[in-house]
């Protein structure tokens, strides 16, 4: 059979890493990975990339779990490499802290993360304001340099890609067998799902060398998360929100809620501000769909809704992605043979 063609749709974190999956282990296909954003300009590139689970309520928790130690074992690898400075992926320790005492005091992750434990009363001295905090080292992917590397670990593989908006799927049924649907918060337009919206995040990078360890609250709005060129400040999670242009007052509430947590960051000079839109969804969605139009049939993958942690799980949902292709080009291959005869 000639090679499936396939278009992946998005050339953010979860568009190029289901290509790159594709490409590495589906011998017979050509990829195209299609968008109208590419890096410095995806939401990828405003996130912190850190591995440490948001919680999705649609999706089960055991499939959560094994996402993420899919991700963290594969980013492990690259970080265990030659490679790991260029990919920009490395280990980071610090702390997750709490006002008050979680219910869970072990999340479901604790297992997939290094060293995972409950600080002692002598680190909790830094935090008067907290009443309990863990401790554990996991991994961060620096972005733009990890999708940069993403991209042409593609190019390597044969895998091309196009700069252009996709205002239709069926845009693609001429040229393309199989269209994979990466297109982030890009979804609700593009496929008319209203399960998916955004959760505007605003955060500052800084310079800052001496802050090593990352520190969380653990209601999840303030952070600060060290990368190898600058340090992360956030944040906000502000459902149903578009507005990508930068707020000033929010930069001085993000920066006055780091300083309390961490006095050192007062004297830093280089700012820069960066908003991004959370692709959110209750689950993300992985599926497989045959789109018809007419006598036409569109063969689609979804891979999208990953809301504030795309980093943790993204090559678990690259490798389910690529199995559902593989199904699809079977499919594909049992309609031309019968063709044929
Ligand atoms: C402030 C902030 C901090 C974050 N921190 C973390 C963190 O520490 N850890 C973590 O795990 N996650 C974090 N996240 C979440 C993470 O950024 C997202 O889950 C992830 O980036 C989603 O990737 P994506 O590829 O789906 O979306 P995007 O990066 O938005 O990429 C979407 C792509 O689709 C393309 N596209 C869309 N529509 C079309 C169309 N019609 N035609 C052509 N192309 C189209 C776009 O051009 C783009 O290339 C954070 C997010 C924010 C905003
Ligand atoms: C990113 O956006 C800026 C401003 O819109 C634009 O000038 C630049 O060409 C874009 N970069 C890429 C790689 O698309
Ligand atoms: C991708 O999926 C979303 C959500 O179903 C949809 O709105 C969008 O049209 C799809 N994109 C393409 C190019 O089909
Ligand atoms: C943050 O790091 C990037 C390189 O990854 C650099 O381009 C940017 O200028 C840095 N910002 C600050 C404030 O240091
Ligand atoms: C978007 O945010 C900016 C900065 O806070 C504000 O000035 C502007 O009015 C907002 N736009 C909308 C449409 O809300």
């Amino acid at each position: 059979m000639a090679k499936a063609k396939i278009a992946v749709i998005g050339a953010g974190l979860i568009g190029l890493s289901t290509a790159v999956c594709i490409s590495d282990s589906i011998s017979d296909c050509s990829v195209t990975v299609i968008a109208d954003r590419f890096t410095p300009n995806t939401t990828s590139d405003v996130a912190a990339g850190m591995l440490i689970p948001h919680i999705y309520p649609g999706t089960p928790v055991h499939q959560q779990k094994q996402w993420f130690r899919e991700t963290f074992d594969y980013l492990s690898a690259i970080c265990n490499s030659p490679e790991a400075s260029e990919a920009g992926i490395h280990l980071r320790s610090g702390w997750q802290i709490f006002k008050t005492v979680p219910d869970e005091k072990m999340p479901f992750w604790s297992d997939v993360v290094l060293g995972f434990r409950s600080m002692t009363e002598r680190e909790m001295k830094k935090f008067p304001q907290h009443k309990f905090g863990q401790a554990f080292t996991t991994l961060k992917c620096d972005c733009p340099q990890y999708l940069i590397w993403l991209e042409k670990r593609l190019k390597e593989n044969g895998g091309q890609v196009q700069a252009r908006k996709i205002e239709d799927l069926w845009e693609l049924h001429a040229s393309y067998d199989i269209v994979v649907n990466c297109s982030g918060i890009g979804s609700r337009k593009l496929i008319g799902d209203l399960e998916i919206y955004p959760t505007r995040g605003q955060v500052l990078k800084v310079h800052a060398p001496w802050a090593t360890h990352f520190i969380r609250d653990g209601d999840g709005l303030t952070y600060i998360y060290p990368g190898i060129h600058n340090v992360t400040l956030g944040g906000t999670r502000q459902k149903n929100d578009w507005n990508l242009s930068l707020d000033p007052g929010t930069s001085k509430d993000i920066f006055s809620r780091c300083c309390a947590l961490e006095p050192s960051l007062q004297t830093v000079q280089d700012v820069q501000v960066k908003v991004g839109l959370r692709p959110s969804r209750s689950a993300v969605r992985v599926q497989k769909e045959t789109l018809v139009h007419g006598n036409k049939k569109l063969l689609v993958v979804h891979n999208y809704g990953h809301g504030g942690g795309g980093f943790s799980v993204h090559q678990g949902t690259a490798k389910e992605a690529t199995r559902l292709v593989k199904e699809c080009i079977e499919a594909l291959q049992k309609i031309r043979y019968k063709a044929k005869l």
